[in-house]
């Protein structure tokens, strides 16, 4: 018979500890890898949709882009396009595979030093590019860049953040990914103007960013779980001591040593997470990244110039537009990082689906009743679409977004932490590839239909948080394991069974 694994007493332990300064300063400088990210995902639909780089690379995709009678929902698309957009994922994807082992390795700290390094070469070699193979190569650097800041970072404030602020430390990495998409639209807007070569300073401007992350993280700390789980007991405590801002740090260290004891234990992280008991977490973390792709947010992100063009605005508005949703983006992830460590995790994620889902709707049947394969809506229609896509995006913003980086980073016990989050990291990475790659053949092929599949979809995530997603708020990150015991369908995995031949013998 299944025995429940062992718990440390049942109640869920309360630390000491205040938000210290030098937290703040390490929150903001990891955060900087989000905001790599973020430009990454908001400079390339831009870039895509402006005519000097078009006629550079994408000659045909210009020539069809000047046909006026064109079908509306099919001029921008084309493979080649898309895959520039989408290899950048596919990379990352590969990417926190090795990134979460350097991670348990070496540590948090280095592994977004890595980062860094890689978005510097990649920068490079886009903003310099002279070629197609020059483009999607520095795309495909700047993907593992991403596949190892993004393993990194959550899990780098996860740990660092007092229990009770967890949250809204964490969401500083969605926040950091909504100002890098915002500021890469803007800088679009402007350098659309610059021609031949406005693309250029779009793509080399990401430099700046990736130079401050790679400056500022030689002055952030590692954390204390991953010092001591690395043996470094003395530092991790000292660090432990600095950021909580107090010196009763006892119970919480000894929390982290039992949680490192705990870990060492197991030989394989990848092997314990296929038995039964990493089900729950494993499940969570996979599933919630998968949705946050299929809400449908990176049809946006990608690609609203193009959108935004498809219902009948000049180039120059359709920039405007998307830099009015990347404002308000902005804004509602701060809402989220008020309402995280107060209303809680499940109360976002469940509001949002109904918010999402009308919109999504009433989007999808303007353009189904309005818009033809050829002419625009009409200015006030157009203008009515651009608001229903702001308040889709305002709770994709305090929702899905924040709590797809955040919950997974949450919710794995340290033994299989990092590899468990390699798999949240490359889930969302394949299916960020898959719409990147995949929604220009899909407007073209699904036309409005594709506001309702995505509508679809978001039916189906909104039950799932409903039934199977538990509150995490307030629950300290290594005593985690208690909530799946408690939960009505989760609880059943939490057996004993597999420990026996997946630990080292000692
Ligand atoms: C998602 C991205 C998305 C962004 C929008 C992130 O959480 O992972 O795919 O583009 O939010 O703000």
């Amino acid at each position: 018979m299944p025995a429940v694994v062992v718990s440390n007493g049942g109640d869920v332990p309360h630390f000491e500890g205040k938000i210290t300064f030098y937290v703040i300063l390490c929150v903001i400088i990891a955060a900087f890898g989000g905001f790599l990210f973020g430009y990454d995902i908001g400079i390339s639909g831009g870039v895509t949709s402006m005519d000097d780089f078009l006629k550079a690379f994408f000659p045909e995709v210009y020539e069809r882009k000047q046909h006026v009678q064109e079908d509306n929902y099919c001029k921008y698309d084309d493979e080649f396009l898309q895959l520039f957009t989408s290899s950048l994922y596919i990379a990352a994807l590969i990417a926190s595979f090795a990134a979460s082992h350097v991670c348990t390795v070496l540590g948090r700290k280095p592994t977004m030093q890595i980062a860094s390094i890689f978005f510097i070469i990649g920068v490079a070699l886009q903003a310099g590019g002279t070629n197609i193979l020059m483009l999607v190569f520095g795309r495909i650097i700047l993907g593992f860049g991403v596949g190892f800041a993004n393993q990194a970072v959550p899990l780098f404030l996860s740990e660092l953040a007092p229990a009770k602020m967890r949250g809204a430390l964490n969401i500083c990495f969605q926040l950091f990914i909504t100002f890098g998409i915002l500021m890469a639209g803007i800088i679009n807007y402007f350098t659309s103007n610059v021609h031949p070569h406005g693309w250029r300073i779009s793509l080399g401007l990401a430099g700046v960013p990736a130079l401050f992350l790679l400056l500022g993280s030689l002055s952030i700390c590692e954390t204390p779980t991953s010092l001591i789980a690395q043996g470094k007991n003395e530092e991790g405590k000292a660090i432990l001591v600095k950021i909580r801002g107090t010196d009763i740090v006892q119970p919480e260290y000894e929390s982290i040593v039992a949680a490192c004891e705990a870990a060492r234990l197991v030989k394989d992280p990848f092997k314990k997470l296929m038995k039964p008991s990493s089900r729950p977490p494993l499940v969570i973390a996979i599933l919630l990244q998968i949705f946050q792709q299929f809400t449908g947010i990176n049809a946006i992100m990608f690609y609203a110039p193009v959108l935004f063009q498809t219902v009948g605005f000049g180039s120059n508005a359709a920039l405007l537009s998307t830099v009015i949703t990347g404002l308000v983006n902005v804004v509602s992830t701060g809402v989220s990082i008020y309402a995280v460590d107060r209303a809680g995790r499940k109360v976002l994620l469940l509001e949002s689906c109904v918010q999402m889902f009308i919109t999504q709707v009433v989007i999808g049947a303007i353009l189904l009743i309005d818009l033809k394969p050829t002419g625009a809506l009409n200015g006030k229609e157009a203008w009515v679409v651009v608001i229903l896509v702001c308040v889709y995006v305002m709770a994709f913003a305090w929702s899905w977004g924040p709590l797809g980086w955040l919950i997974p980073s949450e919710i794995f016990p340290l033994e299989t932490r990092t590899a468990g989050y390699a798999f949240a990291v490359s889930s969302n990475m394949l299916c960020t590839f898959l719409i990147a790659q995949a929604f220009l053949s899909m407007l073209c092929h699904m036309k409005a239909g594709i506001f309702f599949f995505f509508a679809g979809w978001i039916l189906v995530m909104g039950l799932f948080a409903l039934l199977f997603i538990p509150e995490t708020k307030g629950i300290p990150i290594d005593s985690m394991f208690e909530i799946w015991k408690q939960h009505w369908f989760w609880k059943r995995f939490m057996t004993e069974d597999e420990d026996e031949d997946d630990k080292v013998h000692q």
